[in-house]
């Protein structure tokens, strides 16, 4: 029989993951992406960089305080500073772990390090015997492994590992390798490395060339343990490794891959929803695993096929990942539900509301109830989600009402009343060539900050004729991308509420940052 090897899941989505372009989540939207990933069970949870910004800081702090079953651990430099940032950060976490990185090929080393060979083993080696002075796991990343020498490889990791590194990691930083050069990278370092038996290996792969999952394997079939990898599969550039792909992937083929991962894959499809709604990045219809169309059978030949036997087109069973066939469809609470039966609905989702944030939701769910004969779980998780990003007591814009009239001209007029940070009332109206444009000129022109649309995206959410509209935008706001979203019964009203909402949230970051200065003077 063969034996089953353990992998250990690092998930990246708030480190790498964040740093997709266009998304910025604040601390609270982090701490739920957090609470969510140690739901699903997974090993280490990479928080942020805490020297990149206070605001990182204090979201891996936040996390670093709340988590008590993941390892928590956050990315450092091979500079003290950045390494007594995350101490500072992690030092209240049970599992805390640093991550610390420094380039090692020859592109690297020469023209972004301007640093020889020597002079990376040394720095390397000094910063992990200072990390381990405050950690006892110390992760230290050869950024762009892929395109290094083997040699100097070898003989950087022998070096790490004598000053005490636990977990090496390799990462395919630029996407470039194929799986073959990648598992082949593995097995060198674990055949040649005279001290590896005292540290574990780690993938880390970017998808440019659509093999981040691919390569992550052929990594742990020449050795490595621990993967890591992104919820939905996001991060810099074409994003990291899914981490759904591979945790499927590595089930369902469970006959041909002798690995287990101690994830709990029914959580799967609720930790996507979550990064995706959070984050402003929608999921492809198409992406394995978690797009809509991934359990949909179109052709004729597939749906008699399926109705004689699932299994005759389908190898993963939607359940699986917490995919219920009918979900979105199902018949949830009516106008007479009450708030008891609400509130508990709400457990169901996994995440909490206060009173107050309870309150608004249950409101929200009532008006809904007014326009909509059937409200679904998809439905409900919308509003949550909304509430959820809106939720804090900052001052900020809300839009009282408005009004697209089309004009006979085939112009089209808005006007709208707006509750402004200073709790005055503001109307205004104006006219522009299509209902979502005049009504975004509008509001617009009436917030104080320079906003300007980059990107508009309107969907539906749930089943049905009276399906919700969601709609998601991405907004320049003096000069930081925000990315917004809205949902209503009206795609007007989506549309306006997530250009309300992409505003908010610049200035909550903004309110948040003064705060920190505050405290710091
Ligand atoms: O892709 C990469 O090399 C990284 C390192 C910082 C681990 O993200
Ligand atoms: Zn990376």
């Amino acid at each position: 029989m063969t034996d089953i090897t353990d992998i250990k899941i690092f998930d990246t989505t708030l480190r790498d993951g964040e740093q997709s372009p266009g998304v910025n989540l604040n601390k609270e939207e982090k701490l739920e992406i957090a609470k969510q990933l140690e739901r699903l069970g997974v090993d280490v949870i990479e928080a942020g960089f805490p020297a990149s910004s206070e605001g990182d800081f204090r979201s891996v702090k936040l996390i670093a305080d709340t988590i008590t079953q993941s390892t928590v651990t956050a990315l450092a430099r091979t500079k003290k500073h950045d390494i007594d940032r995350a101490y500072e950060a992690l030092k209240n976490t049970p599992n805390p772990r640093i991550h610390i990185f420094l380039a090692t090929s020859p592109i690297h080393r020469e023209f972004k390090l301007k640093m020889d060979k020597q002079q990376v083993i040394d720095t390397s080696v000094d910063m992990v015997k200072y990390s381990k002075t405050l950690f006892k796991e110390v992760e230290w990343s050869a950024e762009d492994a892929s395109r290094t020498e083997l040699p100097f490889l070898k003989e950087i990791i022998e070096a790490v590992i004598e000053a005490g590194a636990t977990i090496i990691n390799l990462p395919d930083t630029v996407g470039y390798t194929t799986p073959k050069e990648y598992g082949d990278m593995f097995k060198y370092i674990s055949d040649n490395v005279s001290n590896i038996d005292q540290a574990i290996l780690s993938t880390h792969c970017h998808n440019d060339l659509g093999m981040a999952v691919a390569n992550s394997i052929a990594g742990i079939e020449n050795g490595a343990t621990q993967i890591e990898c992104s919820i939905n599969g996001i991060g810099e550039r074409a994003g990291n490794a899914a981490l759904e792909e591979i945790a499927v992937a590595l089930h369902i083929r469970g006959d041909f891959y002798p690995y287990k991962t101690s994830l709990n894959l029914q959580e799967i499809k609720r930790s996507s929803d979550i990064v995706a709604k959070l984050t402003g990045m929608p999921v492809q219809p198409n992406k394995a695993i978690i797009g809509r169309n991934a359990y949909a059978h179109e052709a004729g030949i597939h749906q008699d096929g399926m109705l004689k036997n699932a299994k005759t087109y389908e190898i993963i069973s939607p359940a699986l990942v917490g995919v219920s066939a009918d979900s979105a469809n199902t018949l949830f609470l009516g106008k007479h539900s009450g708030r008891h039966a609400f509130k508990d609905k709400v457990k169901s989702f996994k995440v909490e509301l206060n009173d107050e944030e309870l309150k608004e939701a249950f409101n929200s769910f009532k008006t809904l109830t007014d326009h909509k004969k059937e409200v679904t779980d998809d439905d409900i998780y919308s509003i949550i989600m909304e509430i959820k990003t809106d939720a804090s007591n900052i001052s900020r814009y809300v839009l009282e009402n408005f009004e697209v009239n089309y004009e006979q001209d085939g112009q089209t007029k808005a006007s709208i009343l707006i509750m402004t940070p200073d709790q005055s009332q503001v109307t205004h109206e104006v006219t522009g060539s299509g209902s979502v444009e005049a009504l975004y000129k509008a509001i617009q022109e009436v917030v104080a900050e320079s906003t300007n649309l980059l990107d508009y995206q309107i969907s539906s959410v749930g089943g049905g004729k009276d399906a919700l509209a969601e709609s998601r935008v991405q907004l320049k706001i003096n000069n930081h991308q925000f990315s917004g979203r809205g949902t209503a019964q009206d795609v007007l009203a989506a549309s306006a509420n997530a250009y309300i909402n992409a505003v908010n949230r610049y200035l909550m970051s903004e309110q948040s940052a003064k705060t920190i200065e505050r405290a710091k003077a």
